[in-house]
C-alpha cells in the first residue's frame, strides 16, 4: 500500500462531518483501477501511481447541454453568492461536488484577466498574443484555483493539519486557505531557494514553515515520510482535487474568448500539475460539446530543470528522466516532476510540444512582459521565451492566436527584478558573458540630488534614448 493511502486509512480521523463525495470516482493513471473517493487515498492502492477524478462528474448527470452550461456560468458572474463570485466554484458542474452548499473555503479566486500583449507579440513574431494572468489570484499565483477545492475537501474530511512541499507558491496559497478554513498548515520548503515574497506570505498567514536543507524534491520525500506518522492531508498537486480546481482557468479562458478556441496555449512546467489540469479541462470541454477543437497545449521548462523535455526527447514520453534541478526561476526548480505522465498524456492529446529556455532567455522575456505593463514572476516568463523559439521553429505560425499562462505575480520575486535592472542578476552564475543581451531592457533606479534640474536632465536623456 502506498504512503498516502496508508495515511488516509490508518490515521485516526478527527470527528468531523462525513465527506459527501460518495459519488465521485478516482481512477489510477497507471493501472486504471477505479475507486469511490470514500475508499481511496491520494495514490493508487494497487500500483501507487497518481489518481485523477473521473469525468464526467456525477453532477453533470443528467447531462446539461453546452448552451445551458455557458448561460449558467455567465449568469453567475452577477450573483452575490460567495460560490458564484469564485472563479472556480462558478464552474461547479464540472467539479467534484462538495456536498455542502456553503462548504467551500473561498477567497474569490479565479476571475483572472486576459490581457493582450502587443509589444511581446512583436518581439515573438505573432499577431495575436494574450496573457491569462493567474498571478492576479488572491495570493498571487495560479495555486489558489486548485487550493480552494482541495482545502475545502480537507476541511470537509475533518483534517486539522494540511501540508505541502513547495517552491513557494503552493505554500503561500495553502497557508492562506488553511487559515481561512480554520486548519493548521505545515510547509516544507527548500532553504535559500524560495523567493522572499512567497516566504513572507506563509509566515503572515500563520503556517508552520520549515526550511529544509535540501531541494524541492528532497522536501517532497520528507513530506511523504511525515504523512506516514501524522494525520496531515497533502495539498501538493499529487492531490487530484487540486487539479480539478486548476482546470477552471482553462474554462474561464475559453469563456473570455467567447468559446472560440485559441490555436496555442503555452504553460510553464515544474511539477507538471498545472499543464495536466489545463489539458484535462480542454479535453472535458470538448467532450461536453462546449468547444469543437482543442488548442495545442505546450510546456516550457528552464534548461536547468528540464525533466519533461528530456523525457519526451529521449524516451518519447515513456520513462521519466529526473534531473538535478537548478534555475533562477525558483518556482520551477524541480527535477523529479510528480505529474509527468499526466502531462505527457495532454501533450499527446492536444498535439502540443515541449521546449526549454536558458536563464538569459527567461530574464529577457520577464522584462519584456513587464515592459508591456503586465509583469510576472520569472517562472511565468518561460512561456514568452519558449514562444519565441516555437515561432522560429515554425511550430507556432505568425497568424495563430497564442495564450501564455502567466502563473505568478511580479511582486512574488522582487529580488530577481531588482537584480535584473541593476545589472547584477547574472553575477556569479556562469552566464556573465551574456549579460550584454539584457542591457536594452534594464532600467536601473537613478540616484540624484534633490533638484529639479537634475530630474529634468534625466528626463531629457530618457526622451533622447527613446
Ligand atoms: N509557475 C509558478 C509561478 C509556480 O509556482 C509553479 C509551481 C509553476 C509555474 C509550475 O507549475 O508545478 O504545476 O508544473 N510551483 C510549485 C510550488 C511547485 O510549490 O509552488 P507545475
Amino acid at each position: 500500500m502506498c504512503l498516502l493511502s496508508f495515511l488516509n486509512t490508518q490515521m485516526s480521523r478527527p470527528v468531523a462531518p462525513q465527506p459527501k463525495l460518495d459519488d465521485t470516482l478516482l481512477r489510477c493513471i497507471g493501472c486504471g483501477a477505479v475507486t469511490p473517493v470514500a475508499e481511496s487515498g491520494l495514490a493508487c492502492d494497487t500500483c501507487g501511481d497518481l489518481l485523477e477524478v473521473v469525468f464526467p462528474p456525477p453532477s453533470v448527470k443528467p447531462p446539461l447541454d453546452a448552451a445551458t452550461l455557458k448561460a449558467l456560468w455567465r449568469e453567475r458572474r452577477s450573483s452575490q453568492l460567495p460560490a458564484d463570485q469564485s472563479g472556480v466554484w462558478r464552474f461547479r458542474e464540472v467539479l467534484p461536488s462538495l456536498g455542502e452548499e456553503h462548504g467551500a473555503i473561498t477567497l474569490r479566486e479565479g476571475n483572472t484577466p486576459l490581457y493582450e500583449l502587443s509589444r511581446c507579440a512583436r518581439v515573438a513574431g505573432v499577431e495575436h498574443l494574450y496573457a491569462k494572468h493567474q498571478g492576479m489570484n488572491p495570493t498571487g499565483s495560479f495555486k489558489d484555483t486548485g487550493m480552494t477545492v482541495a482545502a475545502s475537501f480537507a476541511r470537509q474530511e475533518g483534517f486539522h493539519w494540511v501540508a505541502c512541499a513547495s517552491t513557494g507558491n503552493t505554500s503561500a496559497s495553502m497557508a492562506a486557505y488553511a487559515a481561512r478554513g480554520g486548519m493548521r498548515g505545515l510547509v516544507l520548503i527548500p532553504e535559500g531557494q524560495i523567493a522572499w515574497g512567497k516566504l513572507s506570505q506563509t509566515l503572515d498567514y500563520g503556517a508552520v514553515t520549515c526550511q529544509l536543507k535540501t531541494d524541492f524534491d528532497g522536501c517532497m520525500r520528507v513530506l511523504n515520510e511525515v504523512v506516514q506518522r501524522m494525520p496531515v492531508y497533502v495539498l501538493n498537486s499529487v492531490n487530484p482535487y487540486r487539479l480539478e480546481g486548476q482546470k477552471t482557468a482553462a474554462i474561464e479562458l475559453l469563456e473570455q474568448f467567447d468559446w472560440e478556441v485559441p490555436d496555442h496555449v503555452i504553460v510553464p512546467g515544474g511539477n507538471l500539475g498545472n499543464s495536466s489540469a489545463l489539458g484535462k479541462a480542454f479535453l472535458e470541454m470538448k467532450e461536453l460539446g462546449l468547444i469543437s477543437t482543442l488548442p495545442k497545449l505546450s510546456v516550457i521548462q528552464a534548461e536547468g530543470a528540464n525533466a519533461l523535455v528530456r523525457t519526451i526527447r529521449e524516451t518519447g514520453g515513456k520513462k521519466l528522466i529526473p534531473v538535478q534541478a537548478n534555475t533562477m526561476a525558483t518556482a520551477i526548480r524541480i527535477g523529479n516532476p510528480a505529474s509527468w505522465k499526466k502531462a505527457v498524456r495532454v501533450l499527446e492529446a492536444t498535439g502540443g510540444t515541449v521546449e526549454q529556455v536558458s536563464e538569459v532567455e527567461i530574464a529577457l522575456a520577464k522584462a519584456e512582459i513587464g515592459a508591456d505593463g503586465i509583469g510576472c514572476e520569472p517562472a511565468s516568463a518561460v512561456t514568452l521565451a519558449g514562444l519565441k523559439k516555437l515561432v522560429k521553429q515554425g511550430f507556432v505560425k505568425p497568424r495563430e492566436t497564442v495564450v501564455l499562462i502567466l502563473t505568478g505575480h511580479l511582486l512574488k520575486d522582487p529580488e530577481f527584478t531588482l537584480k535584473f535592472h541593476r545589472g547584477d542578476l547574472l553575477a556569479g552564475t556562469g552566464y556573465e558573458k551574456e549579460a550584454g543581451l539584457l542591457n536594452a531592457q534594464q532600467r536601473a533606479p537613478i540616484v540624484l540630488d534633490a533638484s529639479m534640474d537634475a530630474v529634468l536632465r534625466v528626463l531629457e536623456q530618457a526622451e533622447r534614448a527613446g
